[in-house]
């Protein structure tokens, strides 16, 4: 598939690289940009050779939300038969390997909602993140009303929606939004750190921890924990399990075969 609005690589064989690239829009978001990048990513997704992505923007926005221009003249028909944000924009979510956000410059409305649905966010320290919707007469609509109380609490989350301001990268680090803050020129050496860190690993293990802390958003702590069980359980028949152990009994380095 060729792609018009976002750049796609590889590093090292082994991370996939999506880049949102509308420079002229701050990396609007519109239904041909979310339908490349779902693609992209499923693609990554199904190659055995990678092992982890990252979804990146500009230095000055990773996205500065839906495309408003686009959005305007919706009526309700159109967004509620287009089943618009539902149609195409969550296919991250079914993504198996982890997606890193690497966030630099504006993450607003549908780009601090991308972020969310990513597995973590690694931030540069010029990032800001905000839901300011309010300003437009509607509301968060591709899941920050529900991700953002459940990374930052709902004093901050209420703060954020009714408001409409922007937090930058130290109080979204200390809100727990994003994981690390790392100077803006660190940002994407940052994110391939961590993951080709996360390659190195068993992917049966690394996709079975993402699935498990994600089921931890959709059940009570005791099924959650019964979840969790069952695949900690089920990795004991991996060959991985015997080659980490036996590498550390051994003091050598794992070489897992993500079997
Ligand atoms: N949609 C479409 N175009 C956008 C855009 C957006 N969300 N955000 C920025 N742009 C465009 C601007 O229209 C402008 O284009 P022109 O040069 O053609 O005029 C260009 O990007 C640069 O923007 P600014 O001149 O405004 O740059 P700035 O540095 O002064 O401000 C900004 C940057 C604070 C990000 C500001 O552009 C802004 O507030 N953008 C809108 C943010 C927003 O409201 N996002 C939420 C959208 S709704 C949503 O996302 C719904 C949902 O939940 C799914």
């Amino acid at each position: 598939m060729a792609y018009e609005m976002i750049e796609v690589r590889t590093e090292a064989g082994k991370v996939g690289i999506v880049t949102l690239n509308r420079p002229k829009q701050m990396n609007a978001l519109n239904n041909q940009l979310m339908d490349e990048m779902g693609a992209a990513l499923k693609a990554f997704d199904a190659d055995e050779a990678i092992g982890c992505m990252i979804v990146t923007g500009s230095e000055k926005a990773f996205a500065a939300g839906a495309d408003i221009g686009a959005m305007a003249t919706y009526s309700f028909a159109d967004v509620y038969k287009g089943d618009y944000i539902t149609r195409n924009w969550e296919t991250i979510r079914s993504i198996r390997k982890p997606v890193i956000a690497a966030v630099s410059g504006f993450a607003l409305g549908g780009g601090c909602e991308l972020a969310m649905m990513c597995d973590f966010i690694i931030a540069a320290d010029n990032a800001r993140f905000g839901q300011p919707e309010i300003k437009l007469g509607i509301i968060p609509g591709a899941g920050g009303t529900q991700r953002l109380p459940r990374a930052v609490g709902k004093a901050k989350a209420m703060d954020l929606a009714l408001t409409g301001r922007m937090m930058n990268a130290d109080e979204a680090e200390r809100g727990g939004l994003v994981s690390r803050v790392v100077p803006l020129d660190k940002l994407m050496e940052e994110a391939l750190g961590a993951a080709l860190m996360i390659c190195d690993y068993s992917q049966i293990a690394v996709m079975a921890a993402k699935e498990s802390i994600n089921r931890s958003f959709e059940s009570g702590l005791s099924d959650g924990v019964m979840f969790e069980r069952r695949i900690f359980h089920a990795l004991f028949a991996t060959t991985d399990q015997k080659e980490g152990m036996d590498a550390f009994v051994n003091k050598r380095k794992a070489q897992f075969k993500h079997q």
